[in-house]
């Protein structure tokens, strides 16, 4: 398979947490290379943007008041098969029901606060980084 690109974001929780060394060591160990990296606070309108597939969800709210509230670090990360890769490390999104072994299964507990995004589809890589990667 060619190579693919993966947008992941560690959370506020994360930073707060001193979490991004291992997390990033994690991809690199599993052979991803980073291709770009961004240190930011999204603007509401930025996160408001981000996750607008969620719009109009009951925790929507709460999850834009939550990634704007402190700094995340963006990375875009390349390899083959990257983005079923990548979302398999980060691990289901209730970070109490993620497998050990998994980011979200090592390092959290929350739903809202689950330490990582990753993107799901080529789609939602392109429109993702765009807001991040795109802001001047
Ligand atoms: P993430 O992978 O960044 O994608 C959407 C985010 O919404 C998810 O991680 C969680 O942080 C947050 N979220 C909060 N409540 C829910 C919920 N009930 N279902 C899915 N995602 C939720």
């Amino acid at each position: 398979m060619a190579s693919e690109q993966t947008l992941i974001v560690i959370k506020p929780d994360g930073i707060r947490r001193k979490l991004v060394g291992k997390i990033i060591s994690r991809f690199e160990d599993k052979g991803l290379r980073m291709m770009d990296l961004r240190l930011l606070v999204f603007s509401p309108k930025e996160a408001d943007e981000f996750y607008s597939v969620h719009k109009g969800k009951p925790f929507f709210e709460e999850l834009v008041s939550f990634i704007s509230s402190g700094p995340a670090i963006a990375c875009i990360l390349e390899g083959d098969h990257a983005i079923n890769t990548v979302r398999l490390m980060t691990g289901a999104t209730k970070s109490f029901e993620a497998a050990a072994g998994t980011i979200r299964g090592d390092y959290g507990l929350g739903l809202t606060e689950n330490v990582i995004h990753a993107s799901d589809s080529p789609e939602s890589f392109i429109k993702e980084s765009r807001v991040i990667f795109s802001r001047s």
